[in-house]
């Protein structure tokens, strides 16, 4: 299966991301895939605020994954939030352990996630973003988790 869903400007691929939050639940890896300047860090923002990030945790510039506070009545407390496009090896990504950091009330977006799949096997969404012409953003979920969360996708693809 696969949801769809149209942002036509920059706010619409936020909001879209602010509502995807309510088919989040802890555990969840979420690979983001697309093009330099599709649209993953901006869905991202959108996550996060849907999820109540309230903090933004202090990071290098070149961490490649930052973790965010949330306060959410979803059971989510952290979000992961990893950009893996200047990883080189499918090991360094292993490195970054962002399996373990979403064991528990945590969820984990992975930006370039289709360079990072093989570590995460298949329970995970892939929500992938191409440009049209008039710069909209369409964003595509699939995946066997993404298959699991139909009746909350179904609500997320109608808006
Ligand atoms: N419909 C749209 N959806 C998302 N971003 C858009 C859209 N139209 C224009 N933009 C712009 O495109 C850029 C997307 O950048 P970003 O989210 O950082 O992409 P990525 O993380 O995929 O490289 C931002 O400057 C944003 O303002
Ligand atoms: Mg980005």
């Amino acid at each position: 299966m696969s949801w769809r869903r149209y942002g036509a400007t920059a706010e619409d691929t936020k909001v879209a991301g602010e509502e995807f939050a309510s088919v989040l639940r802890p555990g969840d890896v979420i690979l983001l895939s697309g093009q330099l300047g599709a649209g993953k860090t901006t869905f991202a923002q959108g996550v996060a605020r849907g999820l109540g990030v309230v903090e933004r945790a202090t990071s290098p510039t070149f961490t490649m994954v930052r973790e965010h506070e949330c306060v959410n009545d979803r059971g989510i407390s952290t979000l992961h939030h990893a950009d893996v496009y200047r990883v080189g090896s499918v090991a360094e990504v292993l490195d970054l352990a962002i399996g373990e950091l979403v064991e528990e009330s945590a969820v984990a977006l992975v930006e370039w996630g289709e360079i990072a799949s093989s570590v995460f096997g298949v329970d995970v969404m892939r929500v992938e973003f191409t440009i049209d012409e008039n710069e909209g953003r369409t964003l595509a979920v699939t995946g066997a988790l993404a298959d699991g969360r139909s009746q909350e996708l179904d609500r997320w693809a109608k808006r």
